[in-house]
């Protein structure tokens, strides 16, 4: 946000008497929300925008999912429920996490409003004022932003695209007496990186040395398209001190219906529980029902995702391979390519949020500035390529487009 626009709203906030607090002012936020309506702002004018910025598949969620939602409406299942989810979907989380080689019982299973509210419970829970937590950078902005709101100082540490994306001495180097909490993220957002399973066990061992705690973000662990995705719950010792979470956002196509799930030690699940009575009381029934179905039915509703990820991916990346000034490598799981595109901000002299502007409002592809996901991101795009196929190729010709415009301004 501009420092005139915080002005305007420290202003506006005195005024009405409603002036907000320091700690509500540092959280942090995801530009795609911000991108979004300004795409809508956009489109209002008659123009087509083709929609690259937001972490979405792209699909409607498979009617089976749907079917059991409404099922368990027509049911009445429509009360509070147990504040960690229903025994039913514990019991299938706890299923489907184990046949991943994570210890896990259901009594390990929180279910809660979408993967999200899991950032900031793990962090009220697990860290204190004071401590420190470590951060991919790039980063999804939710883990700094609710670091900083526990009093605690994120730290950063690099990951790149590819399918080892965590350098394990460079993570090693960053870690100090007051670490307290590893995030990790794989598949990455934004780069799309995986950790390889035998960085996957160097860093565990990092963990056991150090006395670490991790919070594990996995919503993409079944959208890989090359190597393998293995959660460091899996290692010998760490699911005693892993919150792994994960969500039925992405795999399913679920983003609206908000649920997602933690596995944690047991002794945590408590705590936990008592933030949740203290926020959501509960995931609604009727969602959870859906989850239900989600994971116990056929899971040729995933495969069918990632086959169609794959296609779009790889005409994203062939497009802008041939693009002067765009450098793109091939992302591996997610949804997301992450092209640095330096070249062009070299030329034009401007910087990426102007880039991604110009992006959307004269050539009509909505897309995020890396600089949204932290220091590391800067001079990169995001681009969801979680679309229809034929909206790929639109953009990328859009994209050659605003590439040429960008150079002609050298
Ligand atoms: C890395 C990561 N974690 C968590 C989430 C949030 O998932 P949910 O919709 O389950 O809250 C997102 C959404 O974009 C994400 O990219």
């Amino acid at each position: 946000m501009s420092a005139t626009r915080i002005a305007d709203l420290h202003h506006a906030e005195r005024s009405a008497g409603v002036s907000a607090t320091e700690r509500v002012r540092a959280l942090g936020t995801e530009t795609a929300f911000a991108v979004a309506a300004a795409a809508r702002r956009v489109q209002a004018s008659g123009r087509d925008v083709a929609l690259l910025h937001i972490g979405e598949p792209g699909i409607p969620t498979p009617p089976h999912i749907v079917e059991a939602g409404i099922r368990a409406l027509r049911d009445g299942l429509t009360g509070y429920v147990a504040p960690v989810g229903i025994p039913e979907l514990r019991g299938a989380i706890a299923d489907a996490v184990g046949a991943r080689g994570v210890p896990c019982a259901a009594e390990n299973v929180v279910v809660t409003s979408g993967a999200k509210p899991l950032m900031l419970y793990t962090l009220l829970a697990l860290v204190d004022a004071g401590d420190e937590v470590l951060v991919p950078d790039p980063v999804f902005p939710i883990y700094e932003s609710v670091a900083r709101l526990g009093g605690a100082r994120p730290v950063p540490y690099r990951v790149q695209p590819g399918p080892d994306g965590i350098d394990v001495s460079e993570l090693a180097a960053v870690i100090g007496p007051r670490t307290r909490l590893l995030v990790l993220n794989a598949p990455h957002n934004p780069t799309g990186a995986l950790i390889s399973p035998s960085s996957l066990d160097a860093i565990a061992e990092l963990v056991l040395e150090h006395d670490l705690v991790v919070l594990s973000d996995e919503v993409y662990g079944r959208l890989v398209f090359s190597g393998r995705h293995e959660s460091i719950a899996s290692r010998p010792g760490l699911a005693d001190r892993t919150v792994l979470v994960d969500s039925f956002s992405k795999t399913y196509a679920m983003t609206g219906w908000r649920l997602g799930f933690a596995v944690m030690p047991a002794p945590l699940v408590e705590h936990v529980a008592t933030l949740i009575i203290n926020n959501t009381s509960c995931a609604p029934p009727f969602v959870q029902h859906a989850g239900i179905a989600a994971l116990t039915r056929s899971q040729q509703c995933v495969e069918d995702l990632v086959a169609r990820l794959r296609g779009t991916r790889d005409a994203l990346v062939r497009g802008l391979g041939g693009i002067d000034g765009v450098r793109v490598t091939e992302p591996v799981a997610a949804f997301y390519a992450f092209p640095d595109v330096s070249p062009l901000l070299e030329r034009s002299g401007l910087s990426v949020d102007e880039a991604a502007a110009v992006l959307l409002e004269r050539h009509g592809v909505a897309a995020l500035a890396g600089t949204g996901f932290g220091a590391g991101g800067d001079r990169h795009l995001r681009l969801s390529y979680a679309t229809a196929p034929e909206r790929i190729e639109t953009a990328v010709v859009r994209i050659r487009a605003w590439a040429a415009d960008l150079s002609s301004l050298s």
